[in-house]
C-alpha cells in the first residue's frame, strides 16, 4: 500500500506568471508578498508578479525581510503585518528561505501557536500559499514542509502539515539566471540529495521513484556543467529536477544527508546544499551495503561510472571541510539521532556511525 499526495498546481516554464496567472485570483482581493531583500527585486520575479497583481486589480503589501535560514521572529513579525492589513493570501518568492517562511507566516495568520506548538500543531488552515521559486534546489514551491531555526531545540527544524502544500507555484527558470556559479552548485547538489534521499528512503513508493529517476537524470545531466556560468537550458533542466526532486521528497521525506547536514549549518554557517554535499559520498557508501541495485541505477541516471566517479564530481564542486572538536561530535551526533531523517534511512544508524560521518568531512 501506497500514497502520492502532490495537491499544488504547478506552472512551469518561461514567462509562466505572465502566461497563467490568473489562477491568482481566486485567492483572494489582498496578497503578502513574502521575499528576501534584494534577489527577487533583480532576478525581475517580484516584478513579474506585482505587474501580474496589478493587472488582475489586486492590492498587495511586502515582507522583504526574510534571512537566509529563517527566524521565528522573523515570520511572527510577517505574520503580524498579514493579519494587521487583512490579507487573504501568501505569495512567497525567493530561496528556501522565503518560500519555507511564507508557508509559516501562511499558519501564523490564521494560528495562535507558542513557539513549540508552531513545530507540533495541531494547526487550523492556513491561508493560501503561492511559491516562486528563485533558485533550483530546495523543491520548497511543492512540498508540505517548512525548515525554521529553532533556538529552543538548538538547530533546524521543520514545521510540516498538508495543509501547508502550496495552492499554486509558478516555477520560471528564468528568475535563476541571476544566481551565482557557488549558489547554482549548492542549490543543486540539495536539489541531488533531496531526489537520491527520497529514492533511498524507508518511504519510498513506486511513484516517488518516478519522480526521483527522472530528477536524477535531468540534474545529473547538468553535473558537469555546475562549475561556470549555465545556459538558460541548464537553468530549465535544473529548476525541472529540483521540482520533481521536491515532489519526491514530499511524499517521502528526507534521511541521514539531511538530519545531520542542519547540525552543519546551524552551527557553522554551511550553506544547506553544502553540507548536504559534505555529506553525500560517506551516505552513497553506506547505501552501497544496503541497496546495491539502487545505488548502480543511480549512476546510470547521473552518468557516472561508478562510487570512485561520483567521489571525484563531489569533491570538485564541494571541496569543503570542517574539522569538528570531540564535543561537537557527540553534540551533533545527539541531535541527529533521534530525528525522523536518521529512522528513514534504509540503513541501521547508530551513534558511531553518524559520529565517524562527522569526524571524516576534515
Ligand atoms: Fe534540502
Amino acid at each position: 500500500m501506497f500514497q502520492y499526495a502532490m495537491p499544488t498546481t504547478l506552472f512551469f516554464g518561461k514567462d509562466c506568471i505572465a502566461e497563467s496567472g490568473n489562477i491568482i485570483q481566486s485567492f483572494g482581493k489582498k496578497a503578502l508578498i513574502v521575499t528576501g531583500r534584494h534577489s527577487a527585486k533583480i532576478n525581475g520575479s517580484q516584478k513579474a508578479v506585482t505587474d501580474k497583481l496589478k493587472e488582475l486589480g489586486i492590492s498587495w503589501i511586502l515582507f522583504d525581510e526574510v534571512e537566509s535560514n529563517p527566524s521565528i521572529q522573523t515570520v511572527r513579525k510577517a505574520a503580524a503585518a498579514g493579519q494587521r492589513e487583512g490579507v487573504d493570501f501568501v505569495i512567497a518568492i525567493g530561496g528556501g528561505s522565503p518560500m519555507d517562511a511564507g508557508k509559516v507566516i501562511a499558519l501564523l495568520c490564521t494560528n495562535e501557536l507558542d513557539d513549540a506548538a508552531l513545530f507540533t500543531g495541531p494547526y487550523k488552515k492556513p491561508l493560501p500559499i503561492i511559491t516562486v521559486p528563485t533558485t533550483s534546489g530546495t523543491g520548497s514551491e511543492v512540498t508540505k514542509a517548512a525548515i525554521l531555526t529553532n533556538p529552543h531545540a538548538g538547530t533546524k527544524q521543520a514545521v510540516a502539515d498538508p495543509m501547508l502544500f502550496p495552492a499554486a507555484s509558478f516555477a520560471d527558470p528564468a528568475f535563476t539566471m541571476a544566481v551565482s556559479v557557488p549558489v547554482t552548485i549548492d542549490t543543486a547538489v540539495d536539489a541531488l540529495s533531496h531526489a537520491v534521499e527520497g529514492y533511498m528512503a524507508r518511504t519510498a513508493t513506486p511513484v516517488s521513484d518516478v519522480w526521483a529517476e527522472e530528477a536524477m537524470r535531468f540534474i545529473g545531466a547538468r553535473l558537469p556543467e555546475l562549475g561556470e556560468p549555465v545556459s538558460y537550458e541548464a537553468r530549465e533542466d535544473l529548476m525541472y529536477g529540483s521540482t520533481l526532486a521536491g515532489i519526491v521528497i514530499a511524499q517521502t521525506g528526507t534521511t541521514l544527508i539531511h538530519g545531520m547536514g542542519y547540525q552543519l549549518t546551524y552551527y557553522k554557517g554551511i550553506s544547506h546544499g553544502r553540507a548536504n554535499g559534505m555529506l553525500f559520498t560517506s551516505y552513497m557508501k553506506l547505501m552501497a551495503e544496503t541497496m546495491p541495485d539502487k545505488v548502480e541505477k543511480i549512476w546510470e541516471l547521473l552518468e557516472l561510472d561508478g562510487m570512485d566517479d561520483f567521489i571525484r564530481c563531489m569533491k570538485k564542486i564541494i571541496p569543503d571541510t570542517v574539522k569538528l572538536t570531540e564535543q561537537e561530535l557527540l553534540d551533533y551526533t545527539k541531535l541527529t539521532m533521534p530525528t525522523n531523517a536518521v529512522k528513514n534511512t534504509s540503513y541501521d544508524i547508530t551513534p558511531q556511525i553518524v559520529s565517524e560521518i562527522y569526524a571524516d568531512l576534515k
